[in-house]
Order: C-alpha cells, then sequence, then structure tokens
C-alpha cells in the first residue's frame, strides 16, 4: 500500500507558510494537512476557509482538512467550495454521521471519520463502507507538540485487521507525536497516512520532509 505523508501546517511558521508548504511538496509530501478547530470541539482555535483558499492556488498537494469542529455538516459545502479533497470529521462531534459523510461526497470531496484517543475503534465498524479514511487520534486533539499514546498502535492493528477481514484497502491515517523515531511502528501497526506537525515544521522543513519520505518508501 502507498505511503502518504500529510504535513499539518498547524506548526509552520505563518510568517512564511507559502514557502514552506512549497519545500514539503519538494521534498516530496503528497497532502498537505489542515487543522481546523471552533474552540468548542477542542479548546482551541485555529484558521479556516480563507487560508484554505490561498493554500488550494499554491501547491498542487491534495488538501486534507481534519475538522475539529461541533456538528461539522454546517461548514461541509464551504470548505469543499475552497479547495478541499478530504474532509473528515469527528465521529463525536456529529449528530448524524452518515448524513455527513453523504454531505461530503455529495461535493465531490473523499470523506474521512476521526475518533478521539478515548473513543472505542469498534464505534468506527458501523461505518467501515462509508469513508475512504480513517483518522486515529494519538493525541487528544487540540493541540501540536503533544506526546504519542502507546495504545494507539493497537488500535491501528485493531481497524487494519476489521478492513482486511472485509477485503477493503482503506486508508487509516494517524496524527499526534509521530516523529522519524517512532512512524516505522506506526507504519508496521497499520497505517499508510502519517501526519506529522512538529516532525516537519520544527527546524529544517525540507530536511525533515526527505527523511520522512525515506522511512515511508521503506515500509512500502
Ligand atoms: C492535533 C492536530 C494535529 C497536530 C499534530 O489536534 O490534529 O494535526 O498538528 O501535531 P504534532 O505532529 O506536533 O503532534
Ligand atoms: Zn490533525
Amino acid at each position: 500500500m502507498k505511503n502518504i505523508l500529510a504535513p499539518s501546517i498547524l506548526s509552520a511558521d505563518f510568517r512564511t507558510l507559502g514557502e514552506q508548504i512549497k519545500m514539503t511538496e519538494k521534498a516530496g509530501a503528497q497532502y498537505v494537512h489542515f487543522d481546523v478547530m471552533d474552540g468548542i470541539f477542542v479548546p482551541s482555535i485555529s484558521f479556516g476557509m480563507p487560508v484554505l483558499s490561498s493554500i488550494k492556488g499554491l501547491t498542487g498537494q491534495t488538501l486534507d482538512v481534519h475538522l475539529m469542529v461541533t456538528e461539522p455538516a454546517r461548514y461541509v459545502a464551504e470548505f469543499a467550495k475552497c479547495g478541499a479533497d478530504i474532509i473528515t470529521v469527528h465521529l463525536e462531534a456529529c449528530k448524524d454521521l452518515k448524513k455527513t459523510l453523504e454531505e461530503i461526497h455529495r461535493c465531490g470531496v473523499r470523506a474521512g471519520i476521526s475518533i478521539r484517543p478515548g473513543t472505542p475503534v469498534k464505534s468506527l465498524m458501523p461505518y467501515l463502507e462509508d469513508a475512504e479514511m480513517f483518522l486515529i487520534m494519538s493525541v487528544e486533539p487540540g493541540f501540536g507538540g503533544q506526546e504519542f499514546i502507546p495504545e494507539s498502535l493497537e488500535r491501528i492493528r485493531t481497524l487494519r485487521a476489521a478492513l482486511e477481514k472485509d477485503g477493503m484497502e482503506k486508508d487509516i491515517e494517524v496524527d499526534g507525536g509521530i516523529y522519524h523515531s517512532n512512524v516505522a511502528e506506526v507504519l508496521k501497526a497499520g497505517a499508510n497516512v502519517i501526519v506529522s506537525g512538529s516532525g516537519v515544521y520544527k527546524g529544517d522543513v525540507f530536511r525533515n520532509t526527505a527523511e520522512f519520505m525515506e522511512i515511508l518508501k521503506d515500509y512500502e
């Protein structure tokens, strides 16, 4: 399965955001991970539509929008219009998850479902057919720079086994606390879309990305 790097711009230096995104693209990262926070589903507030629109014209990378927002169905059409290629919503944040996923698909966008570290993996099982990607949070959503929760590995294995049992080759994305030092464990557990904020954007962005890409290729 193809492994994908999704650098999270939450940890970027916003004075030179465009240049930094271009560096991740040059070094091989296929996605831009775009964390939207509403101050209600998570304590913090990040950025939204106008920032996404300006990135859309800048890069050829897939725009991977992670909505940490209560009742995200309210914003799906707007984010699709601004250029999202993938929209991931939190299972815990949706009144009607199936309807929300349908709305994402209606907008011509790929759908993802995310769960917080405390939400059982089995709660995803009724929805395996309804999304293209599943996002296992390996930190409590809300902030970059937190430590990877080791129990996440078992959760990834459980989900990959369930998908394989049903003959489904779908994307498992993992988000939070991933660096060069622990990414191999995450890949070996069965993830294929790796989000990294601090691991890419703190320090030399080009080198950090290139080094991630080498490890990702080794595990394809
Ligand atoms: C956390 C966000 C993450 C965050 C990851 O709520 O969803 O995407 O940017 O940052 P790191 O890689 O620094 O843990
Ligand atoms: Zn994220």
